[in-house]
């Protein structure tokens, strides 16, 4: 018979059904119970082995890991921790798991081990869980922005231009290193490479996605992005991919409702789909918080941090404002947080961030017009010469999980501004161009989904909910 998956046994398929399953062994007891896995559900199904008429052989094959086919009919389980079990008619290795080399046994493995096995780890319940609710999460940015009508713009991974200006781009080259052009001082000449022109890893769709919004009105990119900065922290990856929404006719305040209600869309949308996999993460979370110190462990559960989430108004500041807030902080708590204010002016550090976010507010912030001096060139400037209409998101535990703006849609004040930051109009000609030609007020923001993906699994090293993280060092598989 046709092969079912074990979410479809335990949620509605009838007793009684002769069944097939297709999976991995989990764990065998005694010789008789064999819980089995498949990916579709964290909850394995209970298999009865018949012992005493199964070849031994057979039944020494059966280990942590191996492949299994297994037939017989679906019947309600007379033992504790399940409701039905499958009584094996048949049962079929298809590919055995040597139990002297397997590295996942049916313990609670540490995170970095798994982190170095992580081509295994997809079999434990815990990345089970965070992999499922991080393809529901992008599944839903997809169904949110389509139900709005945003076309789904595929921007370059290979360009020319580095959106962000900061320069941390990884280089794209055709040539084998040995017959690399150098010039006279033997320096290599990156003009030439990419069949005769310079080129990188896109570090942002957004320039490219400008041009998309500026004849279809609202669209959005959602692929990866690549940064070469050399930083080794639990929100930093090389390789992290990015949901860039750009909206023709939007100021800065249409694009803090649209991010606002796109983060809780997706939120929500996991907690109905996914909600065996997000009370199993909140349970794994509490259980880590026990080990901390009293004083140090988080007061709500990873399910009670979602809906709190959903059920406010995230709260709106400038930055000048929250300057303001965290230099009273500095005055009323001493020495706490007196390194930390430069003055106006000064870039905000995490430790600011985190203070505003979850001891201030205790709520997601959205931080708007910044100094320019510490924001990109392509943001809209403000009349008070000063600031720009940029905006960050951020995140109790995350800290910026978005950050966007509303453009500089005038081409004398863009031109202005990227001669004063030394940035060349010739190489940027065609972004340009837009501004020339039918201009208008636009905005967008970026969404790394990483983050996005962290606050909701409750995980704390980004590392733990991409598939294949990419960090410095790390690109084996
Ligand atoms: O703030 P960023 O650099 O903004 C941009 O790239 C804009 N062009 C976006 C836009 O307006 N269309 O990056 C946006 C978001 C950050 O808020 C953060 O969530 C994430 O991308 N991000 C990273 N995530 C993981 N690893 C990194 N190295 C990241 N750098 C940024
Ligand atoms: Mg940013």
């Amino acid at each position: 018979s046709q092969r079912t998956k074990i979410k479809a046994l335990l949620t509605g398929t009838p007793t009684g059904t002769e069944v097939t399953v297709k999976g991995w062994v989990r764990a065998f007891r005694q010789n008789r119970f064999i819980a089995l896995n498949d990916g579709s559900t964290n909850n394995n199904i209970q298999i009865v082995v018949d012992f005493e008429n199964t070849d031994p052989a057979l039944l020494k094959r059966i280990t942590v890991g191996a492949a299994i086919s297994v037939t017989g009919v679906l019947t309600q389980s007379l033992g504790q921790g399940q409701t039905v079990e499958i009584p094996a008619s048949t049962l079929e290795v298809l590919g055995d798991a040597d139990p002297e080399k397997y590295p996942i046994q049916p313990k609670k493995h540490s995170l970095e081990f798994l982190r170095e096995n992580a081509h295994l780890r997809f079999r434990t319940n815990t990345f089970g869980a965070i992999f499922r609710v991080r393809n529901t999460l992008a599944f839903a940015v997809h169904q949110f922005l389509q139900e709005k009508g945003f076309v789904y713009l595929h921007t370059p991974i290979i360009t020319a231009s580095d959106a962000e200006g900061a320069g941390e781009t990884f280089h794209v080259t055709n040539f084998d290193f040995d017959k690399i052009p150098r010039n006279d001082v033997g320096e290599i000449d990156y003009k030439q490479d990419f069949f005769g022109r310079a080129t990188n890893l896109t570090v942002s769709g957004q320039l490219e996605g400008e041009l998309g919004a500026m004849a279809l009105s609202d669209i959005y990119t959602f692929g990866p992005t690549f940064r070469a900065e050399n930083s080794n922290t639990t929100r930093h990856l090389a390789e992290f991919w990015m949901i860039e929404p750009e909206m023709a006719f939007y100021d800065l305040k249409d694009n803090a409702d649209l991010a606002e209600d796109l983060l809780k869309y997706v939120i929500q949308y996991a907690l109905d789909k996914n909600k065996d996999d997000l009370e199993f993460l909140s349970q794994r979370l509490a259980d880590e918080e026990k080990q901390k110190p009293q004083n140090e462990r988080s007061e709500m559960s990873l399910l009670d941090k979602l809906q709190f989430c959903l059920d406010n108004d995230f709260e709106r500041i400038t930055y000048t404002e929250a300057i303001d807030i965290l230099r009273e902080s500095s005055h009323n708590k001493k020495k706490k947080f007196q390194y930390l204010i430069e003055g106006w002016g000064a870039d905000l550090q995490s430790e600011h961030e985190r203070y505003l976010v979850e001891k201030h507010f205790k709520k997601p912030v959205v931080l708007t017009d910044y100094p320019k001096e510490i924001k990109s060139f392509y943001m809209r400037q403000n009349d008070d010469g000063k600031t720009v209409a940029a905006m960050d998101i951020l995140f109790p535990g995350i800290g910026e999980i978005i950050g966007g703006s509303q453009r500089e849609e005038r081409l004398d004040r863009l031109e202005q501004r990227m001669d004063e930051l030394g940035i060349p109009k010739d190489e940027l000609w065609w972004y340009l161009d837009t501004r020339r030609f039918g201009t208008c007020p636009h905005a967008g923001f970026g969404l790394g989904f990483e983050r996005l993906v962290l606050f909701v699994t409750g995980m704390g090293n980004i590392r733990d909910v991409i598939p294949f993280p990419r960090f410095p060092k790390n690109a084996e598989f």
